[in-house]
């Protein structure tokens, strides 16, 4: 499949040719701003990101800075160090012990502060508690909760006794929970009672319960006190955090884990019907988001540095906790929605606790433009220095806007390109060095190594096809979860083994900048959280009334992509608005609200080719209105022609 080169953002981009440098104060100050580092890096790369890795703390120094088996690498080969040590202890025993590592503000209003030293006593009472719960250095340890400070401090006392996190975003269902409970064997879920969205608390207590009826492997449940605190329990197994905390010991030694020694596991969804276990490891991890934390965001010791996104999805992990911590930053953490109690929420939180340095989504920002100007006008937001875009392409009209009603045309904008799979930025502006174009995530973070390919491996200079990353980096993954046939099949076999298939088309301009298109498989991205088509597919033919579905994305003004599915109900099954509820709702209660169909098509038959495939180029035509492609291989043209009906019915 080639990207979609006809688009109107392809256009869009074509045409683009406004460029924003940076001023020369914010080169001035810069954490890096010569531009040659893009040469020097060349040169060696191993030695670029070793420079990093020094800036760390090892308890072992490595014997050799990598090891590459394509396609399996090995970073800071026999080095020993702590993930939880090097974003904790380094700064609560040295000069940053009384800096606020997290600023916490609850959707109520509430507010926390947790120094570096207060961060390390909680971190250890909380690595107390789950080795007196018997875990050890490799089990695999779920947690499952809403955003709170809780959330990071578990995150860390797993990597301070060796053991694997795997962080479940609060919004999946008891099957999505449970599915990745059990692919791990994980020994114990850390969860809440609810946590407060939209004005009112979400229980995450009752999805949990429900998940272990089919999760054998968890012998106990850690529950935060977040909300109420009426919640269903089960003697012997269910625990309250604070009553552990309260007797834990608030010292720990960190275990000093091999540089490859596994740090969390993430899910993710693939082209398949079943997620992936994303494998990070230690070492290689850290020096990368170390290092992208502090040239990407220019982190300095005045920053408060704000990442909207949820510590469920990877950019959570690496620019909520493991990246700014490592730097030393004052991290801020908000539990709510952007538009509670009104629109202007974000805008107050900057103004309030003087937000430096903002990074959040496109699709964030596109509700900010709906909503629109007075409410961040309505606001100071002239501590705000740096700003950044994750998660999806964005828009060049949306980049625009960004820019000159949160910015204040003040301001250098860094998109950042990146996935779960390379666990740290990859494509992106350095701010005090980029000259930036809207829409483009310009260049290759230096150390990191990437080329537009067309499908049978040839390299394209200028111009657009696959995005492909051509050397092995520290953060990249090392594996999927026990399937490494998978690892191999899904990432390193388009080319040659050497060569990492990141899913994404790109296109490339006469200056070298990359623009990122979007995915290039069967994976969607709403709101910037991926979806794997075939997974609603999946749990739209687990309803009971549903012979077959096939779902596709299709253009969403807010969303970036919306779900669209096409659904063939069994003999005898009425089609109805209520059958659609049902259906989309049977949904969100498989995998979670997120992944709800926005529309449903009910149609007597798929259009497919005469070797049976469900032809989704063709449906994703009908869905965004399309004129048709080719249609000659079809079984039976007159589908086509019935569904474009309904289309324009509904
Ligand atoms: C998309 C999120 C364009 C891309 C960090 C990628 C982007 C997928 C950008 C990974 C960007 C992420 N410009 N597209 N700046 N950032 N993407 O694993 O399609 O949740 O493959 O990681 O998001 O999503 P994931």
């Amino acid at each position: 499949m080639s990207p979609d080169t006809s688009s109107s953002m392809m256009d869009d981009l074509l045409h683009e040719t406004r460029v924003f440098e940076p001023s020369d104060e914010f080169k001035a100050q810069a954490n890096i701003n010569d531009p040659a580092i893009y040469e020097k890096e060349l040169a060696d790369p191993e030695a670029f990101w070793a420079g990093f890795a020094e800036e760390l703390d090892w308890n072992k120094k490595w014997d050799r800075v990598l090891q590459w088996d394509p396609p399996h690498a090995k970073w800071f080969v026999g080095a020993r160090m702590n993930a939880c040590y090097n974003c904790v202890d380094r700064h609560a025993d040295g000069a940053l012990g009384d800096k606020i590592a997290i600023l916490f503000e609850g959707e109520p209003g509430d507010t926390l502060t947790l120094t570096y030293k207060e961060l390390k006593r909680e971190v250890c009472k909380a690595a107390n508690v789950l080795k007196k719960l018997g875990v050890v250095k490799g089990d695999r340890i779920a947690i499952y909760m809403p955003m709170i400070p809780e959330a990071a401090i578990a995150m860390l006392a797993c990597a301070r006794i060796g053991a694997v996190h795997s962080v479940v975003f609060g919004g999946f269902s008891a099957d999505s929970l449970s599915d990745r409970i059990n692919d791990q064997q994980a020994k114990l879920v850390i969860t809440a009672d609810g946590g407060y969205r939209r004005g009112s608390i979400f229980a995450l207590k009752p999805t949990v319960d429900q998940a272990l009826g089919v999760s054998p492997s968890i012998e106990n449940v850690l529950v935060v006190r977040r909300g109420e605190g009426d919640c269903a329990w089960t003697d012997g197994r269910d625990h309250w955090w604070h009553e552990l905390m309260a007797e834990a010991r608030d010292e720990c030694e960190p275990e000093w884990c091999d540089s490859e020694d596994m740090l969390f596991v993430l899910y993710t969804s693939g082209t398949t019907g079943k997620p992936k276990g994303i494998v990070h490891t230690t070492g290689g991890y850290m020096v990368h988001a170390y290092a992208t934390s502090k040239w990407v965001f220019d982190l300095k010791d005045s920053d408060i540095f704000w990442c909207t996104a949820d510590v469920g999805w990877i950019t959570g992990h690496s620019y909520i906790v493991y990246g700014p911590l490592a730097n030393g930053a004052t991290v801020l953490m908000y539990e709510g929605v952007p538009n509670h109690p009104e629109q202007d929420r974000f805008w107050r939180i900057i103004e309030k606790h003087k937000v430096t340095v903002f990074y959040t989504a496109p699709t964030a920002i596109r509700s900010f433009m709906r909503w629109g100007e007075k409410w961040p006008d309505g606001c100071d937001l002239s501590s705000l220095r740096l700003l950044g875009s994750v998660g999806e392409p964005i828009n060049p009209e949306a980049w625009i806007w960004y820019h000159e009603n949160i910015g204040k045309k003040r301001c250098p904008i860094v998109d950042t390109w990146w996935q779960t799979e390379t666990g740290g930025i990859m494509i992106t502006p350095l701010p005090g060095i980029t000259a930036t174009k809207p829409g483009l995530a310009t260049r290759p973070f230096p150390g990191i190594a990437a080329e537009i390919l067309n499908e049978t491996g040839e390299k394209i200079g200028v111009g657009g096809g696959l995005l492909a990353i051509t050397s092995p980096w520290p953060g990249m993954l090392r594996g999927i979860y026990g399937d490494m046939d998978r690892y191999v099949d899904t990432y390193w076999s388009k080319w040659d083994k050497g060569t990492y298939f990141p899913g994404d088309g790109a296109k490339r301009d006469a200056q070298g900048y990359f623009w990122i298109l979007g995915r290039v498989d069967d994976v969607l991205n709403v709101s910037g959280h991926r979806i794997g088509t075939m997974e609603v597919e999946g749990a739209l033919v687990d309803h009971h009334e549903v012979a077959e579905s096939a779902v596709v994305g299709k253009k969403h003004e807010v969303k970036g992509q919306a779900v669209a599915a096409f659904v063939t109900l069994k003999e005898g099954i009425e089609a109805s608005l209520e059958k659609e509820t049902e259906l989309r709702n049977h949904v969100a209660k498989k995998i979670g609200a997120i992944a709800k169909p926005d529309s449903i098509i009910f149609t007597a038959e798929l259009p497919k080719t005469r070797s049976g495939k469900i032809m989704r180029r063709l449906l994703r035509d009908v869905a965004e209105g399309r004129a048709l492609g080719d249609t000659t291989t079809l079984t039976d043209p007159a589908v086509v022609d019935q569904l474009k009906e309904k289309y324009k019915d509904d």
